[in-house]
Parts: structure tokens; C-alpha cells; sequence
């Protein structure tokens, strides 16, 4: 070894040792007849000190050191008179003897600092030095952390981890998929896996009944904060298994790494029905943080000669409380919030509830007292509160009023970080009317079963059906989702139909899957959740990225290596592709 200890862990115990040191040159300061160094690594900040008094020359070498050399040092652990006791070695320091250079660097483009003076592109173009910084090294650190924390609980349990080729045909998840040409299938393509989906049910069939994998899945897909074309999966399947049984085991997941990595006990996880998520939040991911449900108010304010109200499907609001001294600025400014165009509402009608028991809505002229006193009975609402009413058709609705309640959830400081609140949204719908292509699609995919109660609809009324899935969400974020799944084959085929497939095209696409179920195929179910939104959530931020080592930026490309790239012309040869220009 070249080194005795790292940089974060001497202190007064190790006092008079003699100790090598391997480390980055974080910054040094002269300070008449001293120099001071502090030397980083991994674990932490070392000060390192050099006397102009007692060694002259090797206190003039220490100066010529620039920002990030890469030195190992030689010295006495000393008591510091100077004690920084918010850092773990900072009643220590080093009175270096000897020490070598053993690389120089470049001036590095940013500072290699907690709040770097660098901007997003430059850091990811230089993406080894950002991960120098504490905040990622930080990150890092927590994504090991939950990893080897959810082994731990999963090899408890008696799951047995599994890998999965890469190398696979097309899986229908609903993104588009990444292809990988083969050379010697000329003219045949391989996909990147956007989920081992059907290999983990194809592991059942195979009877190793409990079985996950830290998976990296592809999708191609337009990236937003919370996506990535390659994210990483904590996938899961098991066999015999009830919809309880598996949300048992996960929630159990969860609660131990909430308990093992943020010491947090987190409460049981409420379970509500995708209808009550939507009729409720407006949303199929819930931040249960805060309360502020919607209430619907179409019995009590239509007919009332208000047309706006009187032609709405669906009149809705929330109540915020002690909202009703806001200003007419205010309620403008919330107004102008709904008015946008990816909000999409026409208007905002308010009801303030006064302190005194009146009631002033923007809506007086129809609506008097008594007729607003009902809502305020309807909400809930107590006197300072203000009520916020959308109406129009209901799915557009509810979607803007989704993003007001979350709005005034930011603007009332109601989504702290440090509050978590899962809960378990159950039957989904089987299928979605996909409006471009007039058809059905799987809303979560083909194999998710429908439940029993409800199969003679999938012929007559296949919008109706429900579906026997499940979905982890936290703070709002969808964190997972999964299904019990069929696993006989007619179902199987009647599930495709519903889907618009042709028999030989499903026979054609999952003809493996589907003969497979012919085999002694087990009940089974399973779940995915998203790792890195997990990792994210409980680093308290909204994007992903800064938790993946080399993630990619918002047009898909990785800016450090210069990828997408294009490949030689041998290349294309031997695949035999040709690139056409538009
Ligand atoms: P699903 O498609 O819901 O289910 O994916 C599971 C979870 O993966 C996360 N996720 C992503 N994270 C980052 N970037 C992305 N582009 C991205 N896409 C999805 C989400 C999501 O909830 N095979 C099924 C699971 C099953 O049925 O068992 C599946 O993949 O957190």
C-alpha cells in the first residue's frame, strides 16, 4: 500500500504516528513562515502543514504544488492548535517530513469545491472532476448504500439474483426501443431490454420462484428530469404469490431501506384505487404529503345560470387553508398559473372565506350566500380559508387542478424533503384509448392479467376493464409498478386481440412466451421500481442525474465521451447498413 490511512480518519488518538498519506491538493494557504495543504481524498480533508522555520526547501517545493496534484506525504500526526471540530480530522494535522508528486494536473476548468463555480455542460463534459465533489461523491455513496441494503433484504427473503441478456427482441413497454444490428444476421436487429419482463416471467415458468435483479433497462424516450435513456431497475418477480403478498415484501423493501439508510420509520402505506387517486388528486401519482383533496361540486353549482359552470363536466376544487386573505395580486397571479398552456384552464373562480363568516367569491353575481356557504360546508373549509374552483371536461380538469393543488402545496411549504409518504395506487384500468393510433394499448403492459370479475367485459367493453396492477408512489414520484400477470395461454391470446394484434403477429412477437405458459406455468407477479428515482428521492432531489455516475444530458448524449458518435465506414460495411441522408 502506498498509504498507512486515508484522509478522514486521523485524529487526536493518532497523535505522534508516523503516517503516509496518498491525496488530491485541495487548496493551500501561506500564512507568513507556514504553509498550510489540504490533501483530499474519498474519505476526506487532511491539513497538511510545512515550516519555512525547520525545513525551508521543502516548504518552498509545498508552494509550487498547484490544485489537484496528486501527492503522498510522509509526517507526524500532531494536535492542532487551531481545532476545527466540524470536520472529523480537524483537531489534527500533519507535519509533513518528505513528500512526492506522483502526478500534476491541469488547472481543472471548475473548482473542485462544494458550490462549484462551473456550469452543467462543463461538468459533465469534465464528469471524473465533478465527481470529486463532495455533493457527488455524497450521491455515490448513498446509491452503494441502497444498493447492497436492498440485497441485503431481497437474499433474506429468498430471492435469488438472476442476470438477463441484453442482447433481446423488442419488449412492448411502451417506449421506443434502442436496436443493436447484428453482424452475423445481416439485416436483423437485436433490441435493448426495456425491462427483463418477459425472462423474469419465463424464470418462473423455469421455477426459481423468487427472483430480482439491480437490471439496467433502455428506453428511448424524450428525457426529463426523472428519465434517462439508461436507468436502472430493482426488478422482481415471484411465483405463488398474492397482489397482497407482493406489496407485502415491497413495502417491507422500502421500510428497511428508509430504516437502514435514513434512520426513518416510515408508516404503513395506505392503499387507494386508481378511480379514488384520479376523483381525489387529479393523478395516478399522489404526493400525500398534504391533504387539500378535491372536493366536486357539480350538484351544488350548476343551474344557477352560470354557463361556464351550468355546460362543465365536471366543476372541482381544492381548499387551501388560511389562504383567504390573499390579495387581488395573488389570486391574479394564480389565475395567470391555470391560464397556462401546459396548465390549460380557462379561468379560476375563488371563494374566500372571511374571517367574520361572509363569504366573497369571484362568482357573486350568481352565487349568493347561501349558495356558497354549501361549498364552504362541501370543503370543509373553516373561515380564512380560500377555495379555488376549475371546471370543464373532466380528465383536462382534473389534470390542472393536479398541478394547482401542487402548486399551492410549493407555494404553503407542504412538500418538505424530509417527509416521505408512499401509498400503493391499485387497479389501474387493463387498457388506454391510445387517441393517435385509435386503438387500445396495455396502460402498463400486455402481460399485466385483468382481474377475474372483470374478463367478459375485455370483448364488449374493454375501457372497463380493471387490471389486477399496482404502482409504488412517494412524494408524487412514481417509484414502481408491476402486475400479477397471466400465465395461461388463451388469456394470453385474448389479450393480444384486445390489443389489435392479429394471431400471427402475436404468435410471431411472444410465440415464446406464450408456448412457454403450455409448460406448467406458475401463477406469478411482480414489481420493478425505478432505482434511480428511489436514490434520488432519498437524496431529496427531483433529478436523477447527479445520482448516476455518468448519466446523460437532456438531448441523450453523453458530452464526456462524445456519444452518439458516428462509426467507420468498415463498420457500416460489415453490418452492411448504409446511412441514408435526408
Ligand atoms: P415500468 O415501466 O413501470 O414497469 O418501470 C418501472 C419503474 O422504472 C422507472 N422508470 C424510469 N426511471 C428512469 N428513467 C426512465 N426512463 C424510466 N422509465 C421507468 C419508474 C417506473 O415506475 N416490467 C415492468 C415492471 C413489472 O411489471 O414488473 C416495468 O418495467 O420508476
Amino acid at each position: 500500500m502506498l498509504r498507512t490511512h486515508t484522509c478522514g480518519e486521523l485524529n487526536p488518538k493518532n497523535i505522534g504516528e508516523k503516517v503516509t498519506l496518498c491525496g488530491w491538493m485541495q487548496k493551500s494557504r501561506d500564512l507568513g513562515g507556514m504553509t498550510f495543504i489540504d490533501l483530499r481524498d474519498r474519505y476526506g480533508i487532511t491539513q497538511l502543514v510545512f515550516n519555512m522555520q525547520t525545513n525551508a526547501g521543502l516548504c518552498e517545493k509545498a508552494r509550487k504544488l498547484g490544485r489537484e496534484f496528486v501527492i503522498s506525504v510522509k509526517g507526524t500526526v500532531e494536535e492542532r492548535s487551531n481545532k476545527n471540530l466540524k470536520m472529523p480530522t480537524g483537531e489534527i494535522e500533519i507535519i509533513v517530513d518528505k513528500f512526492d508528486v506522483l502526478n500534476r494536473s491541469k488547472l481543472p476548468p471548475f473548482t473542485i469545491e462544494d458550490n462549484t463555480d462551473g456550469g452543467e455542460e462543463l461538468r459533465m463534459k469534465y464528469r471524473y472532476l465533478d465527481l470529486r465533489r463532495n455533493p457527488l461523491r455524497k450521491n455515490m455513496e448513498l446509491r452503494h448504500k441502497m444498493t447492497s441494503e436492498t440485497r441485503n433484504y431481497l437474499d433474506l427473503q429468498n430471492f435469488i439474483e438472476i442476470e438477463t441478456p441484453y442482447l433481446i427482441k423488442s419488449t412492448p413497454e411502451g417506449a421506443r426501443d434502442f436496436v443493436v444490428p447484428s453482424r452475423m444476421n445481416q439485416g436483423e436487429f437485436y433490441a435493448l431490454p426495456q425491462s427483463p419482463q418477459t425472462f423474469k416471467q419465463l424464470l418462473m415458468i423455469a421455477g426459481y420462484d423468487r427472483y430480482y435483479q439491480l437490471v439496467k433497462c433502455f428506453r428511448d424516450e424524450d428525457l426529463r428530469a426523472d428519465r434517462q435513456p439508461e436507468f436502472t431497475q430493482i426488478d422482481c418477480e415471484m411465483s405463488f404469490v398474492t397482489q397482497d403478498d407482493i406489496l407485502n415484501t415491497f413495502e417491507g423493501l422500502i421500510k428497511h431501506l428508509f430504516e437502514k439508510v435514513k434512520n426513518i420509520n416510515v408508516e404503513d402505506f395506505p392503499i387507494i384505487s386508481y378511480d379514488e387517486a384520479m376523483k381525489y388528486y387529479g393523478t395516478d401519482k399522489p404526493d400525500i404529503r398534504f391533504e387539500m383533496k378535491f372536493v366536486e361540486l357539480n350538484n351544488l353549482a350548476k343551474g344557477s345560470g352560470f354557463k361556464v359552470f351550468d355546460d362543465a363536466e365536471l366543476i372541482v376544487g381544492i381548499c387551501a387553508e388560511a389562504c383567504g386573505n390573499y390579495s387581488r395580486k395573488q389570486l391574479d397571479k394564480l389565475t395567470d398559473f391555470v391560464r397556462k398552456p401546459q396548465i390549460g384552464a380557462k379561468g379560476l373562480v375563488y371563494v374566500k372565506y372571511n374571517e367574520d363568516g361572509s363569504l366573497k367569491s369571484s362568482v357573486d353575481k350568481f352565487f349568493d350566500q347561501k349558495a356558497l356557504k354549501t361549498w364552504a360546508e362541501a370543503f370543509n373549509a373553516n373561515p380564512g380559508d380560500l377555495l379555488l374552483i376549475l371546471s370543464g371536461e373532466t380528465g383536462h380538469i382534473r389534470k390542472a387542478l393536479c398541478e394547482l393543488r401542487l402548486e399551492m402545496g410549493n407555494r404553503l411549504e407542504l412538500r418538505d424533503k424530509n417527509k416521505f409518504r408512499p401509498l400503493w395506487v391499485v387497479d389501474f384500468p387493463l387498457l388506454e384509448w391510445d387517441e393517435e393510433n385509435s386503438r387500445f394499448h396495455a396502460m402498463h403492459h400486455p402481460f399485466t392479467s385483468p382481474k377475474a370479475e372483470d374478463i367478459q367485459l375485455l370483448n364488449s367493453e374493454p375501457g372497463k376493464v380493471r387490471a389486477n396492477a399496482y404502482d409504488l408512489v412517494i412524494n408524487g414520484v412514481e417509484i414502481g409498478g408491476g402486475s400479477i400477470r397471466i400465465f395461461n395461454k388463451e388469456l394470453q391470446k385474448k389479450m393480444f386481440k384486445a390489443l389489435g394484434f392479429s394471431e400471427e403477429q402475436a404468435q410471431e412477437q411472444f410465440g415464446f412466451l406464450m408456448n412457454a405458459f403450455e409448460y406448467g406455468a406458475p401463477p406469478h407477479g411482480g414489481i420493478a421500481l425505478g432505482f434511480d428515482r428511489l436514490v434520488a428521492l432519498f437524496g431529496g432531489s427531483d433529478s436523477i442525474r447527479d445520482f448516476i455516475a455518468f448519466p446523460k444530458n437532456n438531448s441523450g448524449r453523453d458530452v464526456m465521451i462524445d456519444s452518439p458518435s458516428t462509426i467507420s465506414k468498415e463498420q457500416l460495411d460489415e453490418l452492411k447498413l448504409r446511412i441514408v441522408k435526408e
